[in-house]
């Protein structure tokens, strides 16, 4: 079988690591595996299929004779190196903000834009989208295909690992800190976040808005590949580890009940539907946290307008939206083009 060399750029951060054993459970035809991330990281090493594998230092010269760059190292890093992986001949898959919107490269989610992955070819770059985005889009996208969506409300709830190990670390170190009676420190996020909810992730924009919330209005028009949906986001920082929640309301042109809803969501590839509510079934952080999936519930009809219908989207945010997503964007990458 023919195999790849693979590099993983940012691979002691919390998507890094989760992309190493994501190549590995999906069995990634991976011939040499390159571990890059900071100076910081000198020694440290990571286990790939039984093997100890050092992580070495990022540097200009470290994409010589690799066939794929999965980076997830910060926006910084993707700017500076991610042209420099791709005129080394390195395909790079960017976990970050740097492409996203550059209309010469692909933004890519494989359940509902497979075909675009073929536009790398310009920059040698496809950007993956934003974690929230991609857990919306795949529930959203065979709703669009049938009844057009016109309008999108979403409010999410957002993991702390949405902003790296540091923001992990914190909210342990703060819950540890508040049980016993301790002041605790605030260094990653805006605010403590232990036994609170932040409105804010990412900086906000002149329009009131943060970054993040207008990520969500600007990738999911060039995914769906729509300009005219009206998209408005909440984004919610809560003091969960693992999963992104999303409570998002549509509008859609054509009606469509939520059994249509249920039954078109019970077929579509990536989504698990759980949604018997008097049982207390519905999707759950705790339970997409690990998982590959999207999990839809609460599926229901809003009431208040002609065609509307409401839903609770989780899943969790290392994998599908960030991890996983790269890994199979890879896999197509190398079945139908490399
Ligand atoms: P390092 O651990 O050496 O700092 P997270 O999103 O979990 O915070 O992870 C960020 C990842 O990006 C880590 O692997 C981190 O490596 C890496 N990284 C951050 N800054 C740099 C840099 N200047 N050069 C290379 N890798 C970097």
């Amino acid at each position: 079988m023919k195999t790849y060399n693979v590099a993983v750029i940012g691979a002691t951060g919390a998507v890094g690591k989760e992309m190493i054993k994501i190549l590995e459970e999906r069995d990634f035809p991976v011939g040499n595996l390159k571990l890059l991330a900071s100076e910081r990281s000198v020694g440290k090493e990571a286990i790939f299929k039984g093997q100890s594998i050092p992580v070495n230092v990022l540097d200009n010269d470290s994409f010589t004779g690799i066939d794929i760059g999965l980076f997830s190292a910060g926006g910084g890093i993707s700017e500076k190196f991610a042209p420099i992986a791709a005129r080394a001949g390195c395909v790079v898959i960017d976990n970050t903000n740097a492409f996203r919107m550059n209309p010469e490269v692909p933004l890519v989610v494989p359940e509902v834009n497979p075909e675009t992955i073929k536009g790398y070819k310009k920059r040698g770059i496809i950007a993956n989208p934003n974690c929230s985005t991609i857990q919306m889009v795949v529930a959203l996208k065979p709703i669009h295909d049938l009844a057009k969506i016109k309008r999108i409300v979403v409010s999410t709830y957002q993991a702390v690992s949405g902003a790296g190990t540091r923001a992990i670390e914190e909210l342990e170190a703060q819950i540890k800190s508040l049980l016993n009676f301790e002041e605790p420190k605030i260094e990653v996020l805006p605010h403590r976040i232990a036994f609170n909810c932040i409105p804010q992730i990412d900086v906000f924009l002149d329009n009131g808005y943060t970054k993040e919330e207008m990520k969500m209005l600007n990738e999911t028009r060039k995914i769906l590949q729509d300009q005219s949906i009206a998209v408005t986001a909440t984004a919610v920082r809560v003091p969960v580890f693992y999963g992104h929640s999303e409570s998002v309301n549509i509008e859609t042109e054509k009606k469509i009940t939520a059994d249509e809803v249920r039954e078109l969501l019970c077929r579509a590839p990536g989504v698990t539907v759980i949604d018997d509510p008097k049982e207390r079934k519905y999707p759950l952080a705790i339970h997409a946290a690990g998982e590959n999936d999207t999990f839809v519930g609460r599926i229901r009809e809003d009431e208040s307008i002609a065609n509307g219908i409401n839903m609770w989207i989780v899943s969790d945010n290392i994998r599908k939206g960030a991890a996983l997503n790269a890994v199979q964007i890879a896999e197509i990458l190398v079945r139908d083009y490399l």
